[in-house]
């Protein structure tokens, strides 16, 4: 048997990708060979994270737009030629972070908008737009990050934990219509991460017995990292993964099986 992970054949558009999460699967991406389209609301970022995969020696392009845009979306999508892998990552509330997160009886659809918009239209719009031409070359993958909190709901976040739920529910829809052309769609769902969006939270409780409580549910007691997950999406992207489909693969820390 030969292990088979080199994906220099392989063009993928990874949203989000200008930091966090995305530039650690960006990362991942180019060290298994494949072109990689950089995703960002924020072009700044996606053009870093070009020059990086570059200066390692990697085929990298920025393709910025909101992934909230429909027609955005679709028209950068449709021009940025083929696309075999689809990971959709893009998340929360928008370029810089979190909206604002509060009981759902305070809450009003002005505040779910921001959550509802990026977390699921995001991948919806994304989605739609690369499948058609996945079906017509019988190829495709597509792996959507979600979140532990689409499965254990989320205090204060209840809308982000149903954008992210349904973003999942998408993605299992997706590879029961689209299995029989060749294309799988999975989604991994994470636990606390330490990016630059969870940052100041971990730097603001630093050793302290809050930051203590939330490890203790973690049998691994640490935050994830992006490297920890981003390997995983390569697996499911490869020639390898190809009777995996439908899934939701948790990665962080232990965190489901401890509950
Ligand atoms: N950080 C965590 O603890 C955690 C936990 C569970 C799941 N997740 C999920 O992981 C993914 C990545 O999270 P992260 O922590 O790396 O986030 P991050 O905020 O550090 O990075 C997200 C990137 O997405 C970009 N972005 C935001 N809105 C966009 C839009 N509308 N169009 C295009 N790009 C947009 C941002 O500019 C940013 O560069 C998200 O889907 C998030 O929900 C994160």
């Amino acid at each position: 048997m030969t292990l088979q992970f080199d994906l220099s054949d392989r063009r993928v558009l990874i949203t989000g990708a200008g930091q966090g999460v995305g530039r650690g699967l960006a990362q991942a991406f180019g060290a298994a060979g494949a072109t990689v389209l950089i995703n960002d609301l924020r072009g700044d970022r996606a053009e870093e994270v070009v020059a990086e995969l570059r200066s390692a020696g990697g085929e990298a392009e920025a393709v910025p737009f909101d992934v909230t845009d429909y027609e955005a979306a679709t028209q950068a999508i449709t021009g940025a030629g083929t696309i075999d892998i689809l990971v959709n990552n893009a998340g929360n509330a928008g370029a810089e972070g979190f909206a604002a997160r509060m009981p759902f009886a305070d809450s009003t659809p002005t505040d779910w908008d921001p959550f509802l918009q990026v977390n699921l239209y995001g991948v919806l719009h994304c989605t739609r737009a690369v499948l058609p031409a996945m079906v017509q070359r019988q190829w495709g993958r597509i792996v959507t990050i979600v979140s532990d909190a689409g499965r254990t709901g989320d205090a204060s976040g209840a809308v982000y934990a149903a954008a992210k739920a349904g973003a999942a529910g998408l993605t299992r829809s997706i590879a029961l219509e689209n299995g029989r052309y060749g294309i799988t769609a999975n989604n991994i769902a994470l636990g606390t991460m330490r990016t630059p969006l969870t940052e100041p939270l971990w730097a603001e409780m630093a050793d302290s017995p809050q930051a203590k409580a939330i490890l203790s549910r973690y049998p691994i007691r640490r935050p994830g990292l992006p490297e920890d997950v981003a390997y995983l999406a390569v697996v499911l992207a490869s020639d390898h993964g190809s009777w995996i489909t439908g899934q939701t693969l948790p990665v962080n820390g232990g965190y489901s099986f401890a509950m």
